[in-house]
């Protein structure tokens, strides 16, 4: 049931790949590389120290769990036996009848794997993962990702990656090799250049050991593709957009500042009308420049763009998938640029589980929101 990879070995690039896993496996320096996600910034998942190194890394704060990528299926029946009856951090033979890996989500390995879904798993009882994978949550994620080569590295590794998306903690996640550099530089040593990324936003995180199951993060899976495998007919939000102040959310990442640029974000609810020209005057009249990402309706040069020089401009297009694709790379261009402030504008959440995502991302982001 598993992916057979095959590696010509002799090649520059699979030399490359054997260097990032050597160090992978002997080093506690996290190592960058693409998924087809986001870029992520792995360590071996059964090593505390090189664990550590990815917070280290990143700056980010130690009660937020990481994503255990996998390239096989028994790499992952490994993690779910308590260490004293497992063969070790590498593969197993495969244990038959009883397997591991819940019930409930068969279908989904089957459907959307390797792919952008992340499934919660018990974490047993002396479990081979370094507790600060998991971040003394019981549970842990997992994920096979469909990058070949993420899938080659794990592979070569031969030890569960543990990987947050590299860039450094509050900042946009990173979708080409450029932002992992520009953010990690001088923190990191290796990073393996996939080009850009094709989805642009994360995996989609879903809880099948809760009743009933529950969607934690928006991603890359949508909802309708989730309920349409049996058993997860009823599954719930379980996460939150616009009034997340009060309650806890359940996957622990979702409360922080995030995907971020240093300029403010102004989010325009899709429906909104583009900010009023006075808007633009009085901070160019400062001196300020000023950015602007639009997307499916929001008229074409703006005109203000013309009129004044200190406005910078993108254009995500008006394909869902396009505007998930090129969202951080645009937020990290307008921050090199050095804009004083970002007006966006959004998207309908109901466009599909991509849009959802995107709003997602962008609602963390905003500083303000401005309603339709
Ligand atoms: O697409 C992705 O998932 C990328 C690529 C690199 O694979 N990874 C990624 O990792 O986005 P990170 O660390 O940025 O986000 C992981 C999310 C966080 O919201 C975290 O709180 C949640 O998954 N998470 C991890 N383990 C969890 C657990 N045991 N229970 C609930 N949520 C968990
Ligand atoms: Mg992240």
């Amino acid at each position: 049931d598993d992916w057979q990879i095959e590696l010509d070995l002799n090649t520059p690039d699979a030399k490359h790949i054997q260097q990032a896993a050597e160090e992978l496996r002997n080093s506690d320096i996290p190592v960058a590389f693409p998924t087809e996600t986001v870029y992520g910034l792995g360590a071996d998942a059964t090593r505390s120290s090189a664990v550590k190194g990815i917070y280290n890394a990143k700056q980010r704060p130690a009660d937020n769990p990481l994503i255990v990528h996998i390239a096989s299926l028994n790499q992952l029946r490994a993690l779910l036996y308590s260490s004293s009856t497992s063969k070790g951090p590498g593969e197993t033979e495969s244990r038959d009848e009883n397997d591991s890996i819940p019930p409930i989500y068969n279908l989904l390995i089957q459907r959307f794997w390797p792919g952008p879904l992340t499934i919660i798993l018990p974490n047993p009882p002396n479990s081979l993962l370094a507790p600060e994978v998991t971040a003394g949550l019981s549970t842990f994620g997992a994920r096979m990702p469909k990058s070949l080569l993420a899938l080659a590295l794990i592979k070569l590794a031969d030890r569960p990656i543990a990987a947050p998306s590299a860039n450094a903690s509050t900042r946009p996640s990173p979708t080409e090799a450029e932002h992992v550099l520009d953010d990690l530089k001088g923190r990191i040593r290796t990073i393996l250049n996939g080009g850009p990324c094709d989805v642009g936003v994360e995996s989609t995180v879903v809880d099948g050991l809760s009743n009933p199951p529950a969607i934690l993060r928006p991603g890359g899976i949508s909802l309708e593709q989730l309920q349409q495998c049996p058993g997860w007919e009823h599954v719930v939000v379980g996460y939150k957009d616009l009034s997340e102040k009060d309650s806890k959310p359940r996957a622990p990442g979702m409360k922080y500042r995030h995907y971020s640029p240093r300029a403010p974000v102004f989010l325009y609810e899709a429906g909104s009308h583009p900010p009023e020209s006075e808007t633009f005057t009085s901070y160019l009249l400062r001196g300020e420049s000023i950015g602007v990402v639009r997307t499916k309706f929001w008229p074409a040069s703006l005109d203000k763009s013309e009129k004044f020089s200190a406005v910078w401009e993108i254009n995500l297009g008006s394909a869902t998938s396009d505007i998930a694709r090129g969202l951080f790379a645009a937020l990290r261009d307008l921050d090199k640029r050095e804009v004083s402030v970002i007006f966006v504008e959004g998207i309908q959440d109901s466009d599909g589980d991509v849009a959802a995502a995107v709003m997602n991302r962008l609602r963390k982001a905003a500083e303000v929101k401005v309603k339709g």
